[in-house]
């Protein structure tokens, strides 16, 4: 509906500007310690400039506030096929809330403008939404979900099942009766919902998100749904995650269906398991899809790593969505804790090359039928979990780690126009 629209909108400004005689673009932790050492802080400043390639958005100077461009185009908009672009926005009462943050109505403006498909950062999470066994809370998810939908924008259900203690409900972690029916009602309870009261708004869902650990002896880590429903043999996949994609496919064979998780590009440990869930799953029909997090940093992982990465989804015949983006401007796991850098216009530009080189490469690697989607981990650079995470994971107190597209005060940052132009397949320098 609303991508369509877009699409006939920038085709007809695209073509005034070419009979105009203008150009299409004229105007305009969880992750893993970096072992990579090389920089390229020196080889890329050209693409700060506005006269690089594709690039001549205007630039408003650092001395007067964040270093920040105008787009002439809606990122959503600039996509070479219609697949989703999107956004992990917080919501209900959550910090930087679209809804009752004092700059709501301009985050969503931001939001509507740019993106065409929403994730919520954390409302949509299990103990959100199914708090005790017989009670389904939907108003805040609902809220959201709505917006997504008056607004023509799709969503992507996120997570139906994850370990992570502080969204486990309470009942799961103690429960005494059938692990398995108690964990397909939750997951039909949820789908369902959406189903039938959002019908062709959550199209898809990250069912089990962060089944991997490498430090355990058969890869996957020792969650609760694992100590209750563990693989029935050796070799095998654990037995909740089928359990929680049966039940997903079951209730909804309409919607997308992806595993997720986190440093499964350059980890092959990682990357491995990840592929070996896909393959059980894929063998009994049950998914679609392999989410990549992607909280990444300037240098690390390698382009080819994400090629690499990506490439074995598709070879497998399932979708790639990159699910939770965000570029960080300093690796805090590198040795010694790097001090914070200085986040001027040399590094803006490289980080809007990194920007563009990672979309360069899902576009360039996966093909259009396979392209789950492209999502970033949050709206501005101040709301940014990975602050949080840094802090807590390497115990590094960062002010700010500019992770995003858009600066706290909304504007744009130039890393918009370098996803932009790679999905105009502009080129990156
Ligand atoms: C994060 C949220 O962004 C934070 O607000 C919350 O405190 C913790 O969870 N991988 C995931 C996401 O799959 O759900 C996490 O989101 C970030 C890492």
């Amino acid at each position: 509906m609303r991508m369509q629209l877009q699409w006939l909108t920038f085709a007809f400004a695209a073509t005034v500007l070419t009979a105009c005689g203008g150009s299409s673009g004229s105007d305009d932790g969880n992750a893993s310690s970096s072992s990579s050492s090389s920089s390229s802080s020196s080889s890329s400043s050209s693409s700060s400039s506005s006269s690089s390639s594709s690039s001549s958005s205007s630039m408003s100077s650092s001395s007067e506030g964040p270093i920040a461009i105008e787009p002439d185009f809606d990122l959503y908009a600039t996509t070479p096929s219609d697949f989703p672009v999107g956004v992990a926005v917080s919501a209900a009462n959550d910090g930087y809330s679209i809804f009752t943050h004092s700059d709501a109505s301009q985050r969503q403006d931001v939001i509507i403008r740019h993106f065409s498909q929403l994730t919520a950062g954390n409302i949509m999470k299990m103990s959100y939404l199914h708090p005790t066994e017989n009670t389904f809370t939907f108003g805040d998810a609902d809220e959201l979900v709505g917006f997504a939908a008056s607004n023509g924008m799709t969503v992507h259900g996120h997570a139906l099942v994850w370990h992570s203690d502080y969204q486990v409900p309470g009942f799961m972690k103690s429960y005494q009766g059938d692990f398995a029916a108690m964990l397909t009602n939750h997951v039909t309870g949820v789908v369902d919902h959406f189903k039938t009261d959002y019908p062709g708004v959550v199209t898809s869902w990250d069912v089990v998100n962060e089944a991997v650990d490498q430090g355990a002896a058969d890869g996957f880590r020792r969650s609760v749904f694992y100590n209750e429903l563990p693989p029935v043999a050796d070799g095998e996949i654990p037995e909740y995650i089928k359990v929680a994609f049966q039940a997903a496919r079951d209730t909804d064979p309409s919607i997308d269906l992806y595993y997720n998780d986190y440093d499964n590009t350059a980890n092959s440990t990682r990357l491995a398991k990840t592929l070996a869930i896909a393959e059980a799953l894929d063998n009994q029909g049950i998914i679609d899809g392999v989410g990549f997090q992607m909280h990444i940093y300037m240098d690390y992982p390698s382009l080819n790593d994400f090629k690499n990465a990506f490439q074995q989804v598709v070879d497998m015949g399932l979708k790639v969505k990159v699910t939770e983006l965000d570029i960080a401007v300093v690796n805090p796991y590198e040795a010694g804790t790097p001090a914070l850098p200085e986040y001027d216009e040399q590094l803006t530009a490289r980080q809007k090359k990194r920007f563009c080189e990672v979309a360069k490469v899902y576009v360039d690697t996966v093909p259009e039928n396979q392209r789950g989607g492209f999502t970033v981990w949050g709206l501005t650079d101040d709301e940014s979990w990975l602050m949080d995470q840094f802090a807590n994971a390497a115990g590094a107190d960062y002010e700010d780690v500019w992770p995003l597209l858009f600066n706290a005060d909304l504007s744009a940052k130039p890393a918009l126009q370098g996803v932009a132009d790679a999905f105009r397949g502009q080129g990156c320098d």
